[in-house]
């Protein structure tokens, strides 16, 4: 099924083959430095690269531009009541800056934070507090061979040994992450919420959900959690998000807009502690670092996202995508935003000090203007986390030839494979964790 027809289009063209081995080179074999201009399938995020709907556009001209109490504040506030169920909500200028908001809110030095897995910017909030962030994911997080319908739950069981380790008053605050970004994008089951919320509430934990693809964890609960098969998207996440304390949410993804994040909750006194914060860091809160604009069209995206029409194609087209990959012949996981590609397998002569997953990465920009993300040894440094590479679909944004053309610079890539020269580290930036966004390298002949 089909949602949509094109009202506007955008030109893109494949730079000639000399072109990309010039600007790859001068790009310093890191795509975050290669000009948007000069790539032809863009994957490097869905992260506010989608299309937004005529709807929202019309919604973005009509908005008001208050400081204070502006009208089309009223208008998020509602649709985060109506489609998430919290009364209390708080604008901010992206994901981070909503983590920051309630993070710094709820955190105290020497606190430790279990969360099925840390995005890499919330892991980073944690730290800025001086607590510890813990992974908990189950053992099937990372299993290309799984196939376990909620490979992003967290696991009770190494949270339980976390509160074990430091006791019960170090864990003020317990997070679950849907769908899991850092595990393949994998979903999360209403099940696992509930017993997260358990327990919290046995260690009389705050319970965070990282909702910034809400939408796409409730289409993956209708098909695969038999209790919801006939429930609308819509019951299914407000159902999971009942169960939340409060949530940190990123609007670039399934609020389906450019820019734009919240914190909701039903909490009034962590509202209020919120709001003060929000002030300090992100602006007044009713528009919170946003442009009333913005926020205009926040409210009526995430009342889109929850469309049944809208989140079947959205996530059947990235399912598509990833059987296409794998039936030409690359290990592949599928979440509901991207595809996860085991580089390790694709280049298995390059061990992980020559960075196989940023070798592949640049191997698809170099064949096809294709540009992915690495999520291996180049972005964690020091975790033995399997050599990914990440293609994320942008919303409402690419059609099947695309992904043809994708799949078809992979069949090119896997024919030469052997050939692939490995990478080394050309410059080190000052913090080691952020490197894979600024660090240059060169190709080592292997
Ligand atoms: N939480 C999760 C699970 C995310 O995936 C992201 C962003 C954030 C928080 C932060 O939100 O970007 O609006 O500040 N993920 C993007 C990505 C960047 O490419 O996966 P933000």
């Amino acid at each position: 099924m089909v949602a949509y027809r094109t009202k506007m289009v955008e030109r893109i063209t494949l730079p000639a083959r000399e072109q990309r081995e010039r600007t790859l080179a001068e790009a310093g074999y890191n795509v975050f430095n290669v000009p948007a201009a000069e790539v032809y399938v863009d994957l490097l995020t869905d992260s506010g690269t989608g299309a937004m709907s005529d709807e929202q556009w019309a919604a973005l001209v009509r908005a008001d531009e208050a400081y204070a109490g502006s009208e089309c504040f009223d208008r998020l506030e509602s649709a985060v009541a109506d489609v998430m169920g919290f009364e209390h909500v708080i604008p901010a200028h992206q994901g981070r800056g909503a983590e920051n908001v309630l993070y710094g809110t709820l955190l105290s030095a020497g606190d430790v934070v279990p969360n099925n897995t840390h995005f890499d910017t919330t892991r980073a909030h944690v730290a800025n507090q001086d607590a510890d962030p813990v992974d908990c994911p189950v053992d099937e997080a990372y299993d290309f061979e799984s196939d376990a319908a909620f490979g992003g739950n967290l696991s009770l069981d190494r949270a339980r040994t976390v509160v074990d380790e430091v006791g019960p008053e170090q864990v003020p605050v317990v997070v679950q992450t849907i769908t899991n970004n850092s595990a393949a994008g994998q979903p999360v089951s209403v099940e696992n919420t509930r017993r997260v919320r358990a327990f919290a509430d046995e260690i009389d934990a705050t319970f965070v959900i990282d909702a910034c693809r809400f939408a796409e964890n409730a289409y993956f609960v209708k098909q695969r959690e038999d209790e919801f098969a006939d429930a609308s998207i819509a019951e299914i996440a407000r159902e999971q998000l009942s169960y939340a304390d409060a949530v940190v949410m990123s609007g670039k993804k399934d609020g389906l807009v450019n820019a734009g994040g919240f914190v909701a909750t039903d909490d009034p006194d962590l509202f209020e502690r919120c709001k003060q914060r929000a002030i300090l860091y992100e602006g007044f809160p009713t528009y919170g670092g946003m442009a009333g604009r913005d926020v205009a069209a926040m409210a009526v995206g995430l009342r889109e996202a929850v469309e049944e029409a809208y989140v079947a194609d959205r996530v059947e087209q990235v399912r598509e995508f990833g059987s296409l990959l794998g039936e030409a012949g690359v290990p592949v996981a599928t979440g509901g935003h991207a595809v996860y590609l085991d580089a390790g397998a694709v280049l298995p002569h390059l061990s992980s000090d020559v960075f196989p997953g940023q070798a592949l990465v640049c191997e698809l920009y170099r064949e096809g203007g294709v540009r992915g993300v690495e999520l291996g040894s180049f972005a964690f440094p020091e975790t033995d986390r399997p050599e990914l590479v990440r293609l994320a679909v942008p919303r409402r944004t690419y059609h099947r030839e695309h992904f043809d053309h994708v799949v078809e610079t992979v069949e090119t890539v896997l024919e030469t494979r052997s050939e692939v020269d490995g990478l080394r580290l050309a410059s080190e930036p000052s913090i080691p964790e952020l490197r894979h966004f600024t660090a240059d390298l060169e190709p080592v002949q292997t």
